[in-house]
């Protein structure tokens, strides 16, 4: 499966909810493209997701469910190591180690860690803290080159870089310093309700957020009751921030520029556009859905995919783990 000569690719999400098409345009689609090219693991970050509280039978479906839509959504896991976080435990054993060379300071300023603290202001938790530690770990173990995600997650992939080359400093050459892999085209999905802000698998709007399992109608409501303006112009702009993301959206799906979506939608109104942007949307998900569906019928093909996956994942792992606990001084035996 891994071709040594290959630069390694690592990326996550986390089983946190419904995946919205913002997570399919800025993260997993491009997984999809980027699979032939590089040794790739695709991890379903579990342990992250727990840093605000799950129901625990939502957090174990939700996980199957993520497995089969990395499937379904067309990576090959005969081609790429496709695993759950937690069943790898170099993650937590590497989080630890690389939490005492990361400074409480540094983690309070993460615009990530602000916004949720704020919004769950009753469990401001040491794992919500450190949760871009962890997401450290996961790059660092695998050595990757790049790590394809969304706009959002660039500060974290810049800490990832700073503890990265700190440890180097401190104790000699370990890790490989990774490349944040962002796509200009959909690196930010907005969400339909207010899209300044990024589309969430956890916003309370149900309106807000289009999911990968929203069915056609619900999909060509949403977008119908998606915030514009009312200047009935179809063109891109930042004072039209509505419109913006929703010709993007389009543009990502149909294949094409915002440019040309623009001239295509020329002299049109609001409402032919909402609803070729839906119908664009729901046709690009219905197979998707369907095929996720056919996975998850097949729970033990699942489960024996995420087993190999974790065995191929632990033995990359323990290697870089390895050699970090020598390096700082945990006896490991003569
Ligand atoms: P998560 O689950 O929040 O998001 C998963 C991926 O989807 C991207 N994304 C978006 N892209 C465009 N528009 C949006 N509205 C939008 N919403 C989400 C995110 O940028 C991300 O790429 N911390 C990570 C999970 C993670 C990880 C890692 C990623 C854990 N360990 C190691 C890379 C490498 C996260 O928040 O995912």
């Amino acid at each position: 499966m891994e071709q040594a000569t290959q630069k390694v690719l690592y990326s996550a999400v986390q089983p946190s909810g419904n995946l919205t098409i913002g997570n399919y345009v800025g993260a997993i689609r491009n997984w999809v493209k980027l699979q032939h090219e590089f040794t790739c693991f695709y991890a379903i970050a579990d342990l992250h997701a727990i840093t605000v509280r799950q129901i625990p039978a939502e957090l174990r479906r939700h996980t199957l469910e993520l497995a089969a839509l990395y499937i379904a959504c067309g990576i090959d896991p005969e081609k790429c190591t496709l695993y759950v976080q937690s069943h790898v435990s170099a993650h937590a054993e590497l989080a630890w180690i690389l939490n005492t060379i990361t400074y409480v300071g540094e983690m309070e300023r993460m615009t990530q860690f602000k916004d949720k603290a704020a919004k769950h202001a009753e469990n401001v938790n040491m794992g919500l803290m450190a949760y871009p530690v962890l997401m450290a770990a996961d790059i660092l173990l695998y050595q990757a080159h790049v790590v394809p995600v969304g706009i959002d997650q660039r500060q974290h992939l810049e800490i990832t870089r700073d503890i990265a080359t700190r440890f180097n400093n401190r104790y000699g050459e370990t890790f490989r310093i990774p490349e944040a892999y962002i796509v200009k085209e959909g690196a930010k999905i907005g969400s339909l309700q207010d899209p300044v802000h990024k589309m969430s698998k956890s916003d309370e709007n149900p309106n807000a957020s289009v999911y990968m399992a929203d069915d056609r109608d619900t999909i060509i409501r949403k977008f119908k009751r998606a915030v514009t303006d009312s200047d009935n112009r179809i063109v891109a702009s930042e004072d039209k921030p509505g419109v913006t993301n929703l010709l993007n959206i389009y543009a990502s799906f149909k294949g094409c520029t915002v440019a040309e979506a623009e001239k295509e939608f020329e002299g049109k109104g609001y409402g032919d556009f909402k609803l070729a942007v839906g119908e664009t949307v729901a046709d690009a998900l219905a197979p998707i859905q369907a095929e996720q569906k056919r996975l998850l019928a097949d729970k033990a093909y699942l489960s024996e995919i995420l087993a190999r996956g974790a065995q191929n994942a632990a033995y990359a792992a323990r290697k870089t783990l390895s050699k970090v606990q020598r390096k700082i001084g945990l006896y490991r035996g003569e």
